[in-house]
């Protein structure tokens, strides 16, 4: 048996723990040769693999982004303008491959799974700091991404305290508000703001000019894909050859400008930016991606291609690629962590927030 693997998408931690999870695995139970793809999909269509072997897996568990390497703009489907996967599933056939385990994001899963089409085998493993993968309850690289930013906001709750300030902390997580309300309530964020509830700013400006009465100060975690009702999401760059050309960033700074006029306290901002990403992987991150990338290689032994890998009600099991593939998914309303910050006291910036939870579609178009 040859299988090929690759990292697509963004980095994140624990990669490599699941790198190793699945080649260990695909050696010591099938005797299989496995071949490492560099750099994502580009690897395939630039024809660039090199095998990897039991060796290669030492010290992996606790190390940081991916020794394949990966990228997030180097779709087969769209490179340089282009269709070039008929080459590579030509490359995939001289490979002699009978199928690749692809770790990836949802846009990873949606080229395995237009690939899969053409005859290609895939079997993917659910990574990204988002946790935005339709049908499983996690993703590796979530749990490390919300320590680095509960440990951020442990020392942002310092400065702002020393210096009576509003403390706004820009997280990732693209259209879902993951990171930003599992690192939020997990640092004591006062208010958070998630792509799933448009804020109302005058319902931010309230509460926090109500807190100015009785604390000094405030920390609010926003994230990148939040938006006031009404208005825009806040777009860094728009980069033409990726598979989701649009990276968002910046309404740290654009709240900022719409608070700080209104409110008794000074307002600074902090980007956590690529530092959610990098790093060694939390111990949870490091044995669940190992579970995964096992779970993954003994998928691949069985010959059932065409799935993901996912964790429901912390069981593994896998879904169909066609039902991950295009889909994003959001924080549930029936999240506990949710609906506990709700209860204590936490601030989602909107006036009415459990008619919200009963209106299926309150959220920005791109995520329906
Ligand atoms: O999907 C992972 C992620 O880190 C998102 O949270 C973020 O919006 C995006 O990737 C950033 O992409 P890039 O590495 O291209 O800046």
């Amino acid at each position: 048996m040859r299988v090929g693997i690759l990292t697509g998408g963004g980095d994140c931690s624990s990669l490599n723990a699941a790198i190793q999870g699945v080649t260990k695995t695909l050696i010591e139970t099938a005797k299989a040769e496995v071949i490492g793809i560099q750099d994502g999909f580009l690897g395939l269509i630039q024809r660039r693999v090199r095998p990897l072997v039991a060796s290669d897996c030492i010290g992996l568990i606790q190390s940081g982004g991916t020794i394949l390497g990966t990228c997030n703009r180097s779709s087969p489907l769209n490179y340089k303008g282009q269709d070039v996967s008929d080459s590579v599933l030509e490359f995939y056939r001289e490979l002699d491959l009978d199928c690749i385990v692809a770790l990836g994001g949802d846009g990873t899963m949606s080229l395995c799974h237009a690939l899969s089409q053409k005859g290609m085998n895939f079997v993917g493993i659910p990574k990204t700091i988002d946790n935005d993968l339709m049908h499983t309850d996690r993703s590796f690289g979530f749990d490390t991404a919300v320590g680095i930013v509960a440990e951020a906001m442990d020392r942002l709750h310092t400065t702002a305290r020393s210096h009576g300030r509003v403390m706004i902390v820009e997280t990732m997580g693209r259209y879902a508000g993951w990171i930003a309300l599992y690192g939020g309530v997990a640092g004591g964020a006062d208010m958070i703001l998630l792509p799933e509830f448009p804020y109302e700013l005058d319902e931010v400006i309230r509460v926090l000019n109500e807190r100015a009465q009785t604390h000094h100060y405030s920390m609010l975690v926003v994230a990148e894909g939040a938006a006031p009702k009404d208005g825009q999401l806040v777009v860094a760059q728009n980069i033409a050859d990726s598979p989701d050309p649009i990276r968002l960033g910046g309404i740290g700074h654009f709240l900022q400008k719409q608070i700080e006029p209104h409110i008794p306290m000074e307002v600074r901002t902090t980007v956590l930016g690529h530092v959610q990403r990098g790093g060694q992987p939390s111990a949870f991150d490091r044995i669940f991606a190992s579970n995964l990338g096992c779970y993954a290689a003994r998928l691949v032994i069985q010959k059932e291609y065409g799935r993901m890998v996912s964790v429901l009600s912390n069981s593994l099991t896998s879904v169909a690629l066609a039902d991950v593939a295009n889909r994003t998914r959001t924080v549930t309303k029936d999240d506990m962590t949710l609906l506990s910050a709700i209860y204590s006291g936490v601030s989602f910036g909107v006036r009415d927030i459990s008619k919200l939870l009963y209106e299926p579609e309150a959220a920005h178009p791109r995520l329906r």
